[in-house]
């Protein structure tokens, strides 16, 4: 059975398998507490045994709802922010033709979008000006039914769908994704009639990527939801014991070690550009879960080798607080062979034949001896190939990392109290009914 791999070895010139080892009662004791639901968080612990008991009902549900927007878009707009559509985005990217935003839009092979992420006045002008001849659809995910970003987006882009197709037909091409009972968007969709997916209470939205939350948007775009559960489920299995071969266990372990030897902050490598917004997903996950009480390894993330000749020179020789992640991706999917040229003017004739991967896996070789050289400790990730099954398992065995992770730095790796703060200040700067004191205190502090 094929799977992704973990090697640790070019980190352990920072930190020593016995510094690594040291750590593994902490790790056993987190383990525990992830597996068992006894630590802080407990109540959002629903993604640990969602792959395995995803059941076949929940999936035949999803692909009838996802065929019948292909059946009937050109482009389904996936509206949401944060958790509630880094996964997908990142799923479908990865899966995806580089170049598939800038092919026509078809009806039975949609476009996925995504709104909702942001509240760019100009991003949504122009994303209502490229959807007013699109045969459209919405699927609108907010767990919690009340973020201000999505809101805006689904008020603005119902309405035109409304206005394009009727009102019917409109609610015929909008899907709800959200809690079972609470919240606006549960309210407005039993009131319009929508088909809706329920995020159930003990998934954060960080953790709901294997959720209808993720899984609706990739089937949408066309990928095998089944195979990204089937991988999944092989790290669940995998990862439920405490030992080196559990992939989440060791890494959860190393990169701990790592930040107790003075490295605060990681970087997420790939060389591949489909995978830069797999790290998008990755960074919400860590530094949502791990960022608290003032602790936490800051989660950065650079594509290679792009960024090179961009973060090249501070990674190599600034501060020595970093060490590295890579993402490798051992097969690719096509075939490209670097010609051989008579005049040879670029001097590139010593690789004519040769595939551009190899080169590529040069760069990467080339460049992990130079980082580890340089003092940048570094953690090796294979993935066999950017299939459903591998993304699958990558997933998970981050997801798995990142509970055990949160629980050895002793902070709940389940909440996120911090990102309130802003809403609060946000609310009462729009003076928001409910919020006049908080109005009254900021208005005071700008004056
Ligand atoms: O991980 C999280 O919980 C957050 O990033 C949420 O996903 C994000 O804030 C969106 O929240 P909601 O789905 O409630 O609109």
């Amino acid at each position: 059975m094929k799977s992704i791999t973990l090697d640790i070895n070019s980190a352990l010139s920072t930190v020593s398998r016995a510094d690594i080892a040291a750590l593994e009662p902490k790790a056993t004791e987190a383990l525990d507490k992830v597996i068992s639901a006894t630590g802080a968080g407990n109540d959002f612990l629903g993604w640990v045994n969602l792959p395995t008991e995803t059941t076949e009902a929940l999936l035949d549900d999803i692909i009838a709802c996802a065929d019948h927007l292909r059946a009937t878009c050109d482009t389904v707009v996936a509206i949401g922010i944060g958790g509630s559509y880094l996964g997908a985005k990142a799923v479908i990217e990865a899966l995806s033709d580089s170049f598939a935003p800038y092919r026509p839009a078809i009806q039975g092979e949609p476009k996925v979008i995504f709104a909702g992420q942001n509240i760019g006045e100009d991003y949504l002008y122009e994303l209502q000006d490229y959807l007013k001849d699109k045969r459209f659809g919405i699927i609108v995910i907010s767990k919690s039914g009340t973020t201000t970003e999505p809101a805006i987006a689904f008020r603005l882009l119902k309405e035109q769908l409304e206005r394009q197709l009727g009102v019917d037909e409109a609610r015929s091409r909008i899907v709800a994704i959200t809690d079972e009972k609470r919240g606006a968007l549960r309210t407005l969709a039993t009131s319009e009639g929508y088909k809706t997916f329920v995020i159930a209470d003990n998934v954060g939205g960080r953790f709901s990527v294997l959720t209808p939350v993720g899984l609706l948007p990739i089937a949408v775009a066309g990928f095998d939801i089944r195979a990204l559960i089937d991988g999944a489920a092989e790290m669940e299995k995998a990862t439920a014991e405490p030992s080196e071969s559990n992939l989440a266990y060791l890494y959860a372990c190393t990169r701990n070690a790592l930040y107790r030897a003075g490295k605060k902050i990681e970087i997420l490598v790939n060389y591949n550009p489909k995978l830069h917004y797999f790290a998008e997903w990755w960074k919400q996950l860590y530094g949502e879960s791990e960022g608290k009480d003032h602790k936490g390894i800051f989660p950065a993330a650079v594509d290679f080798s792009t960024d090179l000749h961009s973060m090249g020179q501070w990674i190599q020789d600034g501060e020595r607080t970093i060490f590295e992640t890579v993402i490798t991706v051992l097969e690719q999917q096509h075939e490209k062979l670097i010609p051989s040229d008579e005049a040879n003017l670029d001097g590139l004739n010593y690789i004519a034949g040769k595939h551009v991967d190899e080169v590529n896996k040069m760069a990467e070789l080339g460049t992990r001896i130079a980082h580890v050289d340089g003092g940048v400790p570094n953690l090796l990730i294979s993935l066999p190939a950017l299939r459903e099954k591998y993304l699958g398992q990558l997933i998970y065995f981050f997801e798995k990392a990142c509970g055990i992770s949160g629980y050895m730095l002793d902070v709940n790796p389940f909440n996120q109290p911090g990102v309130e703060d802003y809403k609060r200040n946000m609310f009462a700067l729009l003076a928001k009914p409910g919020y006049e004191e908080a109005t009254a205190a900021i208005r005071a502090r700008l004056d």
